[in-house]
């Protein structure tokens, strides 16, 4: 019987039986067992057994042989996987091909590495351009690679900006990337956020966490259109991109909404926000990252299933809505998301680690919370989760459409500081009644109206060497 034990045995035996083993096996299953099996391979281990197998009728033995054979590094091999890669046809096994050239680390290989970078599918490019990567730094490398700035395909570009770009550096923050202006933290400013913004400057903030207003379903926002709604909003996300720091998040909740009919004669209309919000934040630099649905008990949400419940009629089903949507995006950047990681010291670093019970998967149960003041405040829980997992302590947390102020209030609990904007002067106040102004002084909840925190945004020394709009 054909066992991973059998394949070790004759590898290690290397006397020639492996090879007759595979040559005697007719079918598929059994041969890609043995290849997938094969492990590493000892030192002068005869792989010529493999090479004919870049020939066969299967393309996924084809692919298994180049893998095995990248493993012997084995320069005679090289016309063998040249030949393989100009006639494949199926562009799993060419990327393993060129993957096979790539693990070579060869001179020899780059020309055909180069060649592979003219490949349609984009995967065999990326492979081409890592292999291609050992050999930086030299001319005729170099002078291949950097055209593909321009690829139509944005990992091509991704890969090759981050190899010709700064990778270390704070790039363009005037700050730490740790670190924030003073002027901004724990502050509360009252005004339309769009206008507070232009006071901000550029990454400054380390997460933002909101939830704007639902179109025109609440009293306290009423846009003339969907449209125009959408374009504030995604006004709004853009000058938040501007103010975020290099490669951090942002979590949006929103849900579709229903506008309720006019009367018995026209229809309720919905409006799927989160679904035409999302190509315009991709659009303004925003990388979408995750959807986490929040779910809330069923008999917290209004009932609309109630018509269709008595006379089961198609096209008249209505489920009750129990979910919203976090989307998250991440500031786009070259750079992955271990470089924020170590902007922080080890000690931040552990204090922020997330502790036991964490929810692991996208779907987060969490009853909904009601506000004596407000129609639609976040719960705490919720919040919670977004911050401790999105930022580190000492962070800067923003919520531009701030309500009640509960993204405020559970960030400090957190021990992040808080930058948030509301527009509306009654919210204001009940975030003032629910934000306890602390006696010490960095930590002090500071309000502001939106002519006060121009002023002190423009006073503030730092800012004066801040690049402000
Ligand atoms: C869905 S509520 C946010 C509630 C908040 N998450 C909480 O926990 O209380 C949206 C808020 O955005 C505010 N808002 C609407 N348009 C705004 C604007 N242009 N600038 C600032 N705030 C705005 C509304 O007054 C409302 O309080």
């Amino acid at each position: 019987m054909l066992t991973k034990e059998l394949i070790e045995e004759l590898k290690r035996k290397g006397d020639g039986e492996l090879a007759r083993l595979v040559n005697r096996q007719s079918d598929l299953k059994s041969l890609a067992f043995i290849l997938e099996n094969l492990g590493a391979l000892p030192e002068g281990f005869n792989g010529d057994f493999l090479l004919p197998m870049l020939r066969h009728d299967h393309p996924d033995i084809r692919r298994l042989a180049a893998k095995n054979i990248a493993k012997l590094a084995d320069e005679t091999c090289l016309p063998h996987l040249a030949d393989a890669l100009r006639r494949e046809s199926n562009t799993l096994a060419r990327r393993e091909i060129v993957s096979a050239l790539g693990r070579m680390r060869n001179p020899k290989c780059a020309s055909l590495l180069k060649e592979a970078l003219n490949d349609e599918d984009p995967k065999v490019v990326c492979q081409a351009i890592r292999g291609l990567l050992v050999f930086q730094g030299e001319r005729d490398v170099d002078e291949a690679l950097k055209p593909l700035l321009n690829h139509p395909n944005e990992i091509v570009r991704a890969i090759v900006e981050r190899a010709f770009g700064d990778g270390e550096s704070d790039g363009r923050e005037s700050l730490p990337h740790s670190e924030t202006f003073d002027f901004l933290k724990n502050v509360v400013v009252q005004g339309d956020v769009l206008d507070v913004l232009r006071h901000v400057p550029d990454e400054s903030i380390h997460l933002t966490f909101t939830s704007p207003p639902y179109y025109n379903a609440r009293d306290y926002s009423i846009y003339p259109s969907y449209d125009a709604y959408l374009e504030f909003l995604a006004a709004t996300f853009k000058e938040v991109h501007r103010v975020t720091k290099e490669g951090r998040f942002l979590v949006v909740n929103t849900s579709p909404i229903i506008i309720p009919r006019v009367s018995r004669a026209h229809s309720s209309k919905r409006y799927p926000i989160p679904f035409d919000l999302h190509h315009r934040l991709a659009k303004n630099g925003w990388e979408f990252i995750d959807d986490i649905v929040w779910l809330k008990p069923e008999s917290s949400v209004k009932n609309r299933i109630g018509g269709f419940m008595q006379h089961r009629k198609p096209l008249m089903y209505k489920p009750n809505a129990v979910t919203e949507y976090l989307m998250v995006y991440r500031k786009e950047t070259t750079k992955l998301i271990d470089w924020n990681i170590r902007r922080y010291d080890q000690e931040t670093v552990e204090a922020s680690k997330v502790g036991d019970g964490y929810e692991t998967t996208n779907v987060w149960r969490i009853d909904p919370a009601f506000d004596k003041v407000h129609s639609a405040v976040f719960p705490a829980e919720l919040c919670k989760r977004v911050i401790q997992h999105y930022s580190f302590k000492g962070d800067l947390v923003f919520d531009p459409f701030a309500g009640s102020g509960t993204v405020g209030q559970v960030a400090k609990a957190l021990g992040r500081r808080f930058f948030l904007t509301e527009k509306d002067p009654i919210y204001v106040e009940r975030i003032k009644s629910k934000i306890e102004p602390s006696l010490f002084g960095e930590d002090e909840t500071r309000f502001y109206a939106l002519d006060e925190f121009a002023k002190v945004a423009r006073n503030d020394s730092i800012t004066a060497n801040a690049t402000c709009r």
